[in-house]
């Protein structure tokens, strides 16, 4: 995830203040979708200037000066690097080979290598190593072919696969800001004095309230006088260089504008009270973004673990249960020696740790000082380290002999959401595709499982949307109670863990998950007359917790489950369920664990504490 902002002055005098200054706002506004690298391209009388460089925002403005540069017409962006490490060089603005187009992007060109192949044969020169560079070559390309700037931009845009949203200015189309969205964010913020397009409208929400929200496979630009947006009606990503416009079809934007009344700290927020709630809503897009991008990086993976020993999965926290799931489908899909152990006590099982291993540490933020040492002691034992993460770059990924990223874009609020279930969506592909390397899982089942895969971001949004209500609903009567088991079995227990942990950690409410099968050997004695439990059912062992279930009642429990559609003694079990779309059991993990976060979450927000700053909590734990 990224942040990119464009704006044209009406004239020199607007707003006011040099442009550079108001692009260093506007990017401020955008600082949490990325903040590993800077920069900004101005359009001034005395041409076009770059400035970029890696490093958190309030570093970069005051070392490239940003303050001081004024223009007309410019572009910025803040970056969370996803194709090439946070570097001077990968930052954006990216240019081509003339130096007259300066892109800025946010999302990933799942073809790149390819284009970057083809544009390389007809002689463009690359510098970074960003997806993003082929967009300014590919306009170079079609511009030395012939056409105008604006029907360059307007052929490279067809032959892109992936999510974009992009800022293009082009100096020989001057006053001009070009710009295209499919599935990353993108919208157009109108006042007297100023045109913007931004990933989001806190953005520039200080100077403009009238806002356009574009939609996929549109594009157009922004100049002095003029909104243009175009839809691209066909989508040819043939390379072949031909000179053909693509068709597209003109939409009247002033239908299309609307005035919205947040304030600031709101619009930060994308309208949503917290930023749990919108990480939680951001999961599809997520798990999504992580699975396009994990899907070309795992092959050599692959490869190492069929040789491995043993596979150990590690991590603190969410990033443990994320872990538990993982080793437990290495376990099932691939039949490979898989264990998840705590990082904090990975010191204990030292001794046994060799270099036939394999060590996975999965960590969000690439900090955690409990996983960091546990790599650092398993490393000195000869195993081969693969960090697991959401930050390019981070310790554990320079730690680590090896690095996998979820895409799950910067998480601000302290209890992890989507970080997990893109982690979680990591593990299962890796399961299932080291299942079918090893010829453990039958080569059909492995197809439909990651056919199945790529379908769960859609699932997960119907599923966000049904159980919202509902979890409002329960959270009244969760918010009453003390303490609180979830049980589950198999796949079921880390989910339930995960649904523990979230609801002690915001709604401070006392919660422990168990094996459904074990709770009758002594945690039962807790249980009478109106004791929570919730019961995780996942799929085929449904069967297997009847029993467990029956046990809780007959001691008097307020019995709650998360089930899948068609199990049929939900209605005589349970006092309230969640109904899920049943999907294959390997994969539930990744959309099961959706209820139990907005449950804590809509607890937390009923007993009045604030979900995104629980008490005695940071986001990264930094000490042992
Ligand atoms: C749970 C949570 C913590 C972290 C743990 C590990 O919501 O946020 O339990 O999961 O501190 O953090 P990372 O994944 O950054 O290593």
């Amino acid at each position: 995830m990224c942040g990119i902002i464009g704006i044209v002055l009406s004239s020199s005098k607007a707003l006011s203040k040099n442009l550079g200054r108001v692009i260093r706002e506007c990017l401020k506004n955008l600082e949490y979708r990325g903040y590993d690298s800077v920069g900004f391209a101005i359009v001034s009388s005395e041409g076009l200037i770059i400035r970029k460089s890696k490093g958190k925002i309030d570093e970069v403005v005051s070392k490239l000066s940003f303050d001081e540069f004024d223009g007309i017409y410019g572009v910025g962006h803040t970056r969370w690097a996803t194709h090439g490490r946070p570097s001077d060089v990968n930052a954006h603005p990216q240019t081509d080979c003339s130096g007259k187009v300066a892109v800025v992007h946010n999302g990933i060109i799942e073809n790149y290598m390819e284009l970057r192949d083809a544009l390389i044969s007809r002689g463009h020169e690359f510098r970074s190593e960003t997806d993003t560079e082929v967009i300014a070559h590919l306009i170079e390309e079609y511009k030395r072919l012939g056409m105008s700037s604006y029907d360059a931009f307007k052929k490279a845009v067809t032959h892109l696969r992936g999510s974009y949203a992009v800022a293009v200015i082009d100096v020989d189309d001057p006053g001009k800001i070009f710009f295209a969205r499919n599935t990353s964010p993108l919208v157009i913020g109108i006042s007297r004095e100023a045109k913007f397009l931004s990933s989001d409208i806190p953005a520039f929400l200080d100077y403009s309230r009238d806002v356009i929200v574009l939609n996929d496979d549109e594009l157009g630009y922004i100049s002095k006088d003029a909104i243009v947006i175009e839809k691209l009606v066909d989508k040819d990503l043939r390379l072949e260089f031909d000179r053909v416009p693509p068709k597209t079809e003109f939409i009247d934007y002033r239908l299309r504008v609307r005035h919205i009344d947040w304030t600031p700290e709101m619009a930060k927020k994308g309208g949503y009270p917290h930023f749990m709630l919108k990480e939680i809503h951001e999961q599809p897009r997520a798990v999504a973004d992580t699975l396009i991008s994990i899907s070309k990086e795992l092959d050599n993976i692959v490869k190492l673990l069929s040789k491995a020993d043993r596979v150990l999965l590690i991590g603190s926290g969410t990033s443990y249960h994320a872990a538990l799931v993982g080793s437990l489908l290495l376990n099932e899909l691939a039949y490979v020696k898989s264990h998840a152990l705590i990082s904090s006590e990975v010191r204990w099982f030292i001794n046994s740790i060799d270099d036939d291993d394999v060590v996975i540490a999965i960590s969000q933020s690439g900090e955690t000082i409990d996983t960091l040492l546990a790599v650092r002691d398993v490393r000195g034992k000869g195993a081969l380290t693969i960090a697991l993460t959401n930050v390019i770059d981070s310790t554990l990924a320079r730690e680590s002999h090896l690095s996998i990223y979820t895409r799950a874009g910067p998480e601000i609020g302290v209890a992890a959401t989507k970080t997990y279930v893109a982690q979680v969506a990591t593990l299962s592909y890796l399961a299932i595709s080291l299942g079918g390397y090893m010829g453990t899982l039958d080569s059909n089942k492995a197809s439909e499982l990651k056919s199945e895969l790529s379908l769960i971001p859609e699932v997960m949004s119907t599923t966000i949307s049904t159980c919202e209500p509902r979890a409002r609903v329960i959270s009244g009567v969760i918010g009453t109670k003390h303490s609180m088991y979830y049980l589950g079995r198999g796949l079921g227990l880390p989910t339930s863990m995960e649904g523990a942990l979230k609801l002690k950690e915001i709604a401070y409410i006392h919660a422990e998950a168990y094996p459904a099968g074990e709770s009758k050997h002594g945690p039962i004695a807790l249980v009478d007359e109106g004791f929570p439990v919730a019961f995780t059912v996942l799929g085929d062992e449904a069967e297997l917790i009847v029993s467990n279930v029956e046990e809780m009642k007959a001691r008097g429990a307020w019995t709650l489950a998360v089930v899948p559609k068609g199990f049929e003694k939900s209605v005589k079990l349970f006092d309230y369920i969640f109904e899920l779309r049943r999907i294959s059991y390997e994969l539930a993990p990744i959309v099961y664990i959706i209820p139990y976060q907005l449950l804590a979450y809509y607890t937390a927000v009923t007993l009045g504490y604030d979900p995104d700053k629980p008490r005695n909590l940071a986001k990264t734990v930094t000490v042992v």
